[in-house]
């Protein structure tokens, strides 16, 4: 049995349905629908893909299951869990750390998930405002109308542009979006989590796949495939050398899982004992992953069916430009395109909104206290945590939001502000992208090498064999195995790499390029 159960004091998803569409709304985001496309695209196609799907069948998974059995088994919150079962083995409690390390990224990362989820609310907002103007000028057929019909094509790629220019706009937005996941984070785990991602998910899983037929019909489908997954060696081969490709497919892969981020410790604290961790685990990384690579082809063939579009994508650059620039214009020409860019928005917010829920979870899982508070007075201290946890998170939300305002339209200070620009490291870096850096590259990675040496190697073998409980001994010998070898060896390699040699490699050649400039200054004759 298991340390903490008859801990009546915890509350506990209402059944198997509820955890997965709970656990695959906190995994499925804006890692899915943002970053993974452009990723993937970007490091090699089908090559990035193969090598993703290793990690997340090899490593991914794994931790994953070692995540949620260190939850169930120790109860309380992931802080408490770990230290719990620390000392239950007689091992020093200081592993709790593993813990603190992930309940402060998860923290850090919703400040400024929430300034972009706000972003995402704003293009919410606004495509329908411009449908339901449409509508009203020209009557119920303009629902057949192309995105942004009022808008000419250099509007709307000002778009961002002009979201970002706005700082009031920017934190209403944030606020909304903060002030709903406190909400429903304050009413618990079954009266909030769980009701949330029951009435969310599944509207967001129809939405991708109307999304996706739509635009495998209307788009171009073989050019959408062939950017996501013809292997490109070329791009393959010279990420390989430089050792890039894996730290972005293992970085990747912990992002989108929230693994090291202590979210599915938490997640695992609220799971019945009856639950099986390993069937639930590959369910809920084999849709996390499916939700990826499904987007991709909800995003490219609508875009490819546009040449002037395909061919700014290198130029348009990563992440947010693809969402909020090259796919509004894409929706600008196509029939019923204003209804497109509605579905399309609204399902990228419901998957920001259930991931950002479970991101304040783990603290406020934390100021709920641990198993020996009473329920009563684990709500009122879950308000109160809730409360003023994302109130915190706001406020820090805000130094992000006003960091993104370019200088040249208003000095915010945050604008301008390098928080570690004294460390040549963080040089040039502003708040946003210095706490981006340490929880993606650092701390998750560092939460999850931890984890799996936890699991592995601390707690003992005869207790992780009763909580997970797989069919038969060579699965489990094959799970210790790669908990225990593989993903610290790989996830400490690339951490090393992403977190030190990396930068300092990205330095030295500055320096260098630096130092040749100065040089061919010097060499040139005097005027
Ligand atoms: N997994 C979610 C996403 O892919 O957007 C959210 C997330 C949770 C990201 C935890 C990062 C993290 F550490």
């Amino acid at each position: 049995m298991g340390i903490s159960s008859g801990a009546a004091n915890q509350e506990h998803w209402s059944g198997r349905a509820a955890f997965i569409l709970a656990a695959v709304g906190s995994a499925v985001g804006l890692g899915n629908l943002v970053r993974f496309p452009y990723v993937a695209g970007d490091t090699g196609g089908g090559a990035f893909v193969v090598l993703y799907l290793l990690c997340i069948l090899f490593i991914g998974i794994p931790v994953l299951m070692a995540e949620l059995y260190i939850g169930r088994r120790g109860g309380g919150s992931s802080v408490a869990a770990i230290r719990r079962l620390a000392t239950a083995e007689g091992k020093s409690s200081t592993w709790a750390l593993i813990g603190w390390i992930g309940m402060v990224a998860s923290f850090l990362i919703v400040t400024f998930y929430s300034v972009l989820a706000g972003w995402v609310l704003h293009f919410v907002l606004v495509s329908i405002g411009d449908l339901a103007a449409n509508v009203g000028e020209n009557g119920p057929g303009a629902l057949a109308a192309p995105a942004f019909a009022n808008m000419e094509e250099g509007e709307i790629s000002a778009q961002l542009g002009g979201l970002v220019s706005n700082p009031t706009r920017m934190l209403v937005m944030h606020a909304i979006f903060m002030a709903v996941t406190v909400f429903i984070v304050s009413r618990g785990v079954k009266g909030g989590i769980e009701a949330a991602a029951k009435v969310l998910m599944p509207i967001f899983f129809f939405l991708l796949i109307m999304l996706t037929l739509s635009s495998l019909v209307n788009g171009d489908a073989a050019a959408g495939f062939s950017f996501l997954f013809k292997p490109d060696f070329s791009a393959l081969a010279a990420n390989l050398i430089d050792g890039s490709i894996l730290l972005q497919a293992i970085g990747q892969a912990f992002f989108s899982l929230s693994l090291g981020s202590a979210m599915m410790v938490t997640y695992g604290i609220y799971m019945s004992r009856e639950e099986d961790i390993p069937t639930s685990a590959k369910v809920v990384g084999m849709a996390d992953t499916s939700v990826a690579l499904v987007a991709g082809l909800a995003i490219f063939p609508i875009v490819f069916s546009f040449p002037a579009l395909a061919a700014n994508l290198d130029e348009k650059g990563a992440g947010f430009a693809l969402l909020f620039d090259t796919l509004p214009l894409a929706f600008h020409q196509l029939p019923f395109g204003g209804l497109f860019a509605i579905a399309f928005f609204i399902m990228t917010l419901f998957a920001a909104l259930t991931s950002s829920i479970a991101l304040l979870e783990v603290a406020v899982a934390f100021t709920d206290g641990d198993i020996d508070v009473a329920p009563d007075q684990r709500r009122r201290r879950r308000l109160i945590g809730a409360i003023s946890l994302g109130g915190l998170a706001f406020l820090i939300g805000v130094g992000h939001a006003l960091s993104q305002v370019p200088v040249s339209v208003q000095d915010t200070f945050f604008n301008s502000w390098q928080p570690l620009g004294a460390i040549p490291l963080f040089a040039g870096k502003t708040l946003l992208d210095v706490v981006d850096f340490l929880t993606a590259n650092v701390l998750l990675l560092l939460g999850g090498f931890l984890t799996a040496i936890f699991a592995g190697w601390i707690v003992s073998t005869s207790a992780a064999k009763e909580e997970l409980r797989f069919g038969n001994e060579a699965a489990f010998g094959r799970w210790l195995f790669l908990v225990r070898w593989v993903a610290p060896a790989f996830v400490g390699a690339v951490l090393i790499y992403g977190a030190i040699i990396s930068p300092v490699l990205a330095q030295r050649a500055e320096r260098g390029s630096e130092a040749a400039q100065v040089i061919e200054e010097m060499s040139q004759p005097a005027e």
